[in-house]
């Protein structure tokens, strides 16, 4: 195989994770002149179709931001309305989601969290265990800052010294530990920001910003973002065509 269909063939593979900021569910809803939790729960209709719409195309990691350490700051009836919401979702899609082959994983401070939440998550965890097709990490109560703060607790309190303390070791105890660093960002929605979601582990990520209200995307919105990440031409802080690249 020549070294230019080596190149075309790896431009060409699927990114492997896929972090997304999922935005627009409360303007999605006042479109329709609808109460925002009618565009939350179409925003989880999207989750579902996105999770398909990625195990077709062989995406092994998507990450979707749920509920950030900072949504606590909305209407008190937002809030229960989401996590009413969300545990619905669990209990109305887990059988689905283990039988398409998903694992659930939690990323976010569960410590303050309603108790029956924090069950439903470890059920969920639990149950799909044993999946490989996709991994699905719910990003909830979540926070970038958070995770960098609690990744070195962790450490310190594993004794590690500190000048072991490199960024490898570091990674080791952040909450995506199990996953390697996202090559895909969207964010729905239309504003461009990162919003704390994933600030340790998006360094080298290519971020696709769509206008698309997250109850609107699915697989369309998904290729459309997948062809702009095919059409990146990603350097790790390198330089393309370098004598000694790798
Ligand atoms: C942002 O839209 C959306 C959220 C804060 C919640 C997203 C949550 C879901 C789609 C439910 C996910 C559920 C599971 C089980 C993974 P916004 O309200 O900020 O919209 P706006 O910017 O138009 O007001």
């Amino acid at each position: 195989m020549s070294a230019s269909s080596v190149v075309a063939q790896d431009r060409l593979a699927p990114p492997r994770h896929v972090a997304i900021v999922m935005d627009g569910n409360g303007r999605w809803a006042k479109k329709r002149f609808l109460p925002r939790f009618f565009g939350h729960k179409a925003g989880v209709d999207a989750v579902v179709r996105t999770i398909q719409a990625c195990i077709d195309r062989d995406i092994e990691f998507l990450t979707v931001f749920a509920f950030s350490s900072e949504n606590w700051k909305r209407p008190s009836d937002e809030v229960s309305g989401l996590m009413g919401l969300v545990l619905a979702a669990v209990s109305r899609y887990l059988g689905k989601l283990d039988s398409m082959g998903v694992r659930v994983r939690v990323i976010g401070d569960r410590d303050s969290i309603a108790e029956k939440l924090r069950q439903a998550w470890d059920g969920a965890e639990a149950r799909t265990a044993h999946n490989t097709k996709l991994t699905l990490n719910v990003a909830f109560n979540y926070g970038g800052r958070w995770d960098i703060v609690q990744a070195s607790r962790k450490a310190i309190a594993a004794g590690v010294p500190a000048h072991e303390l490199t960024e490898d070791k570091l990674s080791e105890f952040m909450a995506l530990a199990h996953a390697p660093d996202p090559d895909l960002f969207i964010r729905t929605g239309g504003e461009v920001r990162i919003s704390n979601f994933l600030l340790w582990q998006v360094a080298y990520t290519e971020f696709v910003f769509s206008d698309c209200l997250w109850p609107e995307f699915g697989a369309q919105q998904l290729d459309a973002a997948i062809d702009a990440f095919h059409g990146r031409d990603r350097r790790f802080g390198g330089v393309k065509d370098a004598p000694n690249a790798a």
